[in-house]
C-alpha cells in the first residue's frame, strides 16, 4: 500500500555511482508513495548513501548520524517517527556495526539490495527493529527497480557496468561493490532510450571500471564498451556520449578508435594513473607501468589529439619515498592532464595495502598533496588559457547565477557561461570562449 504523503531526505557522498543509485533508490520509494525532499527535519526517511573509500569519507556518516539522532528525537516528541538508512558503501563494508555504534539507524542497505528499501522498511517498522541487507542479493537489481522516472536534466549518468576485481592493494571497491558485472546492451539501451525521450542529450556511461564494459548484445554476441558507445550513438536525440572511470589496463584499440572516429564520443577521457613510479605501481597491482601509461596517453591521442585528459592519483602510498614522489611529478609535466583528483593515502581496513610496512607520516602526505595540487593547477590553468580564442560546441544545461545567462558544457567537460536566452536549453550551440577562470569558461554566442 503506498503511504502517501511521506517525504524521502536523501544525501549522497562519494562517486557518480552513488548518485545514480540515489537517483535509482528515490524513484523506487516515489513509486512507493514517497516524495522527496531537501529539508530533512521534514522527512519520515533519511537515507544517508555512503562511500567508504577514504576514512575521511566514511568518518563523515557518523557525524551526520549524530545530527540525525537529535533530530529524530526532536520529531518523536512533537509525534513523528522517522526511519533512518544507512545505504552504499559504507553499509557494505561495516554492515551490523552500524547499528551497534549508531542505534539511531533502522536500516543497513548494501549497494546491490537498495532495489528492496520499500520491502525493508515496512519490514523493519512492522518488526519495530534495525535489519541488515549486505549480502549480494540473487536477484538482479535493475531488473527490480521502476522504469526511469521523467526528468527535466539535459545530462544523466547510467550505469553499465558494476563492480571490480582489479583488487588495487590500496582499495575498498572491490569489497564494497562486489565482482564485475555488466548489464545487458538491451537493458541499458532501454534506459538511454527513456532519458532521451525525457529530453536527455547527454549520457555518461558509469563503471568503476567501465572500459572493462563485457555485456550480452544483440545476437548472442558480447559487446565492449566500443561497441556498446557505436550502439547507444545510433540513438536519434542523443547527441553526446562520456564513460568513466577506466583502467588504463582495459583502453582497447577498438575503444581508442572509437575516439578517433565516433563523432558523439566527447574528447574527454579520465583516466586514473594513481603514481609515477614504477616500484609503487607494483605495490598497488596496478599492472602498469609509468611509461606504459605514457605511451597509452600517446596512442589514444593520436587518434584523438584534442582530447582532454584527467587523472587520480594519490600521494603516501606506504613506502613512497620523496624521489618516488618526484616521478609522480614528472608523469604530470610529460602528459599535461586538463584536470585531476589527487588524493592521500588512506589506509583502508581489509586491504593488503593496510598491512604494508613504511606507512607515511600525514605531514609528509600534506606537503607532498599541496606540491602535487599546485602542479595540478598549473596545467588545467594552461588547458583553460589553451581554450581562449576557439569556438566549442556547449549544451547548455541550466540558468546561469545571473538573469539572461545560461551555462554549458565544452566537449572537454569544463562549464562554460554565456549570455543566452532559455530556449538554448539542451541544445548545443558554438560558443567562442573569450577568458577563463579555475573551474569554468565564459564566452559569447557565435552563429552556426
Ligand atoms: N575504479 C577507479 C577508481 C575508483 S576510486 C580506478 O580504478 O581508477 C577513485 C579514486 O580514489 C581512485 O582512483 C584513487 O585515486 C582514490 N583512492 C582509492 N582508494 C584510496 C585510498 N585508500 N586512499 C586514497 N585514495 C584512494
Ligand atoms: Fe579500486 Fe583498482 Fe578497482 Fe579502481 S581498479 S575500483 S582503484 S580496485
Ligand atoms: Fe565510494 Fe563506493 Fe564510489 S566506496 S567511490 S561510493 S564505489
Amino acid at each position: 500500500m503506498p503511504r502517501a504523503g511521506r517525504k524521502v531526505f536523501v544525501r549522497t557522498f562519494g562517486c557518480q555511482m552513488n548518485v545514480y543509485d540515489s537517483e535509482r533508490m528515490t524513484e523506487a520509494l516515489q513509486a512507493d508513495g514517497y516524495s522527496e525532499t531537501s529539508a530533512i527535519e521534514d522527512a519520515d526517511l533519511v537515507i544517508l548513501n555512503t562511500c567508504h573509500i577514504r576514512e575521511k569519507a566514511a568518518e563523515k556518516v557518523y557525524s551526520d548520524l549524530g545530527r540525525i539522532r537529535v533530530l529524530k528525537e526532536e520529531r518523536a516528541a512533537a509525534g513523528s517517527d522517522t526511519v533512518v538508512a544507512v545505504v552504499g558503501c559504507v553499509a557494505q563494508a561495516e554492515g551490523a556495526e552500524i547499528s551497534r555504534r549508531a542505534p539511531v539507524v533502522d536500516l543497513v542497505v548494501g549497494p546491490q539490495s537498495y532495489h528492496r528499501l520499500p520491502q525493508l522498511i515496512r519490514r523493519s517498522r512492522a518488526e519495530g527493529r534495525s535489519l541488515v541487507e549486505t549480502d549480494f542479493p540473487e536477484e538482479e537489481k535493475f531488473a527490480h527497480l521502476p522504469a526511469r522516472a521523467p526528468t527535466r536534466n539535459v545530462t544523466a549518468f547510467l550505469t553499465v557496468q558494476e563492480g571490480c576485481d582489479k583488487f588495487c592493494t590500496f582499495c575498498v571497491v572491490p569489497y564494497t561493490r562486489g565482482m564485475e558485472y555488466s548489464r545487458s546492451v538491451a537493458d541499458i539501451e532501454r534506459e538511454a532510450r527513456s532519458l532521451v525521450d525525457a529530453g536527455v542529450r547527454e549520457l555518461t556511461l558509469l563503471g568503476q571500471n567501465v572500459n572493462g564494459y563485457h555485456g550480452d548484445g544483440p545476437g548472442g554476441r558480447t559487446y565492449s564498451l566500443a561497441d556498446l558507445v557505436r550502439h547507444l550513438a545510433r540513438i536519434d536525440g542523443l547527441e553526446r556520449l562520456r564513460y568513466t572511470t577506466s583502467h588504463p589496463r582495459g583502453m582497447s584499440d577498438d575503444l581508442i578508435a572509437a575516439h578517433g572516429d565516433e563523432p558523439k564520443l566527447m574528447p574527454y577521457l579520465h583516466l586514473p594513473f594513481q603514481a609515477g613510479s614504477d616500484r609503487i605501481l607494483a605495490a598497488m597491482n596496478r599492472k602498469h607501468t609509468a611509461q606504459e601509461y605514457i605511451n597509452l596517453v600517446a596512442r589514444i591521442r593520436a587518434a584523438q589529439p584534442d582530447l582532454a585528459l584527467s587523472t587520480d592519483v594519490i600521494v603516501g602510498f606506504p613506502g613512497e619515498t620523496d624521489a618516488e614522489f618526484e616521478e609522480t611529478l614528472a608523469v604530470f609535466d610529460e602528459i599535461g592532464f586538463a584536470a585531476a583528483f589527487s588524493f592521500k593515502y588512506s589506509a583502508r581496513p581489509g586491504t593488503p595495502a593496510e598491512k604494508l610496512d613504511g606507512q607515511v607520516p600525514e605531514a609528509v602526505k600534506t606537503e607532498r598533496l599541496a606540491r602535487l595540487q599546485a602542479r595540478i593547477e598549473k596545467h588545467q590553468w594552461d588547458f583553460a588559457a589553451r581554450c581562449v580564442g576557439r569556438t566549442l560546441p556547449v549544451l547548455f544545461e541550466r540558468p546561469g547565477r545571473h538573469p539572461g545567462q545560461l551555462i554549458g558544457r565544452s566537449p572537454f567537460l569544463q562549464g562554460v557561461h554565456a549570455e543566452a536566452p532559455q530556449e538554448l536549453l539542451g541544445r548545443i550551440v558554438p560558443v567562442e570562449i573569450s577568458s577563463f577562470g579555475t573551474n569554468s569558461l565564459a564566452g559569447v554566442i557565435r552563429p552556426e
